[in-house]
């Protein structure tokens, strides 16, 4: 149970700890933050309200340890990142139930997602011991006017402090998919978890902390946005942020300094299908893509654009499928879960009825209790309607029917985002040309978008971010290229 067992440490009284050097600590501000179950809209947990001369202490702590860790062999950070993942992985019941009671996820997506965060782990420590044992030789003489009488060496060193920035409907794996490549390559790491979520993200780190990594290297702050927002992503002793969310990470790109960012902001992934798609795959991937975890996924389908030919029998197998969806609590296993928080049920409602107002087909009945949105689809959607470009974050799905292969292509580039999207077609050479001219980070062909692997890049253009994640590409941006030039008095030709 959460809080209980190994977990008791994390806990004082009914407020959850920081993490700080390498211990479970109160905050000096003596006040919390309150995490409203989104089924129940009752506080279901407490956080500490960290202070600015806390995440002063945390900087000065992980600066002493990244100094040290950056010393430590890399199969020996390897062997710690695995203790890690096998200790996530054998707690994932209290992990799962708290994000079942913060985020409202599915009982069984909850466990999956500690599960894939303990393998994300474990193979980042593979990785990072493959890559970062790699370094470059160059010589000289392969530029006019040198001779063979400099050999370059280059390889790959830590950056310092990562802050970790994920959001709330991943809570665990977007932040392991921080602290493992930060790690791996020896650098210290601050989190600061969403604060839905937070309480998952504690116990997350409570098994690096099991695992015996040295004390300062890994911290997390919880708070107030407002008192440690921008305190964090402005401080002078961060060398790198790596933040998930929404367009927050647009005004933290403009405030932060000289650092490499790493940033994903959502999308409104496309669904390009055309007349000879499989339909019944079509329809699978529509429900799966556009409704898992009631459509809060910065990858999920967002908004349908169909041949008009094929569209009422889409929209029917569609129907058809949503019609058993099991809407209702997170413990039950339903499909579809109440929302994240009232704000964002009431901002869906406000899309939907936008919608209605000017015309939009509504397959189903609107229904809301409390934050529970009932599964919709929304037919005949045109352009001037506002989801048709916004991100609802809910499960509620336009439809948006089309003439032409080139009308779906500019309606999906006409977006902010470009993140993911997806194309269905049996014509492998259309797939291919419809992809190239998809301005979006990836581009699935037959199936809906999708982040995982999570070895996979994952990147967005535009609004959607900026960097390319995924293992190795994490594990890449987190280190900087150092090279040592070897001069010799007189050029020297190998077997000469
Ligand atoms: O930020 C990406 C996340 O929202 C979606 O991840 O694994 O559901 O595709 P995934």
């Amino acid at each position: 149970m959460a809080g209980t067992g190994v977990f008791a440490d994390i806990l004082d009284g009914e407020v959850y700890k920081y993490y700080a050097d390498g211990e479970w600590r109160a905050s000096g501000s003596g006040k919390s933050v309150a995490i409203v179950n989104p089924t129940t809209r009752q506080t279901q947990y407490r956080v500490q309200a960290c202070t600015q001369e806390e995440v002063n202490k945390v900087m000065e702590g992980a600066k002493v340890a990244q100094k040290a860790w950056a010393r430590t062999p890399l199969w020996k950070r390897a062997e710690l990142l695995h203790k890690a993942a096998a200790i996530l992985k054998e707690h994932k019941a209290p992990i799962a139930e708290c994000l079942v009671k913060e985020i409202a996820k599915p009982a069984k997506d909850a466990v999956t997602e500690v599960v894939r965060s303990g393998d994300l782990v474990s193979y980042t420590a593979e990785e990072g011991v493959r890559i970062l044992g790699e370094g470059k030789l160059l010589v000289s003489d392969s530029f006019p006017g040198n001779e063979r009488n400099k050999y370059c060496l280059s390889s790959k060193v830590p950056l310092g402090i990562v802050l970790a920035i994920p959001p709330f409907n991943y809570p665990v794996n977007l932040a392991v998919s921080k602290i493992g490549p930060a790690l791996i390559a020896g650098n210290a790491l601050v989190l600061k978890p969403p604060t839905q979520g937070a309480v998952a993200a504690l116990h997350m780190v409570h098994c690096f902390h099991l695992a015996g990594f040295p004390k300062g290297l890994i911290s997390c702050v919880t708070g107030k946005g407002s008192e440690i927002g921008d305190f964090l992503t402005m401080h002078p002793g961060v060398n790198c942020i790596s933040f998930t969310g929404g367009d927050t990470g647009i005004a933290i790109s403009k405030k932060a300094g000289m650092v490499p960012l790493q940033m994903e902001l959502g999308g409104k992934d496309a669904c390009i299908v055309l007349e000879d798609a499989d339909l019944d795959l079509v329809a699978a991937n529509i429900v799966k893509g556009g409704f898992s975890y009631s459509g809060q996924r910065c990858t999920a389908v967002k908004v349908v654009l169909i041949m008009e030919t094929v569209a009422d029998t889409v929209v029917e197998k569609v129907n058809a499928k949503l019609a058993k969806l099991k809407v209702g609590p997170p413990e039950d296993n339903c499909d579809i879960t109440p929302v994240v928080t009232e704000s964002s049920a009431n901002f869906i409602e406000g899309l939907v009825m936008d919608a209605k107002e000017k015309g939009a087909t509504f397959c189903q009945e609107y229904r809301r209790e409390g934050n529970l949105i009932w599964p919709l689809l929304l037919d005949h959607v045109r352009p001037d309607m506002r989801i048709a470009w916004e991100e609802p974050f809910g499960p509620v799905l336009p439809v948006i029917r089309i003439n032409s292969v080139e009308e779906g292509i500019h309606h999906c580039n006409a977006s902010n985002f470009g993140l993911q999207g997806c194309v269905f077609t049996r014509d492998i050479n259309k797939a291919i040309m419809i992809s190239d001219a998809m301005e979006s980070g990836t581009v699935q062909i037959n199936s809906a978008p999708a982040r995982g692997p999570d070895h996979f890049p994952f990147q967005g253009l535009k609004d959607s971010g900026i960097g390319s994640q995924g293992i190795t590409n994490s594990i890449n941006m987190m280190t900087k290229v150092k090279s040592t030039v070897i001069n010799l008095p007189s050029p020297s030709y190998t077997m000469g």
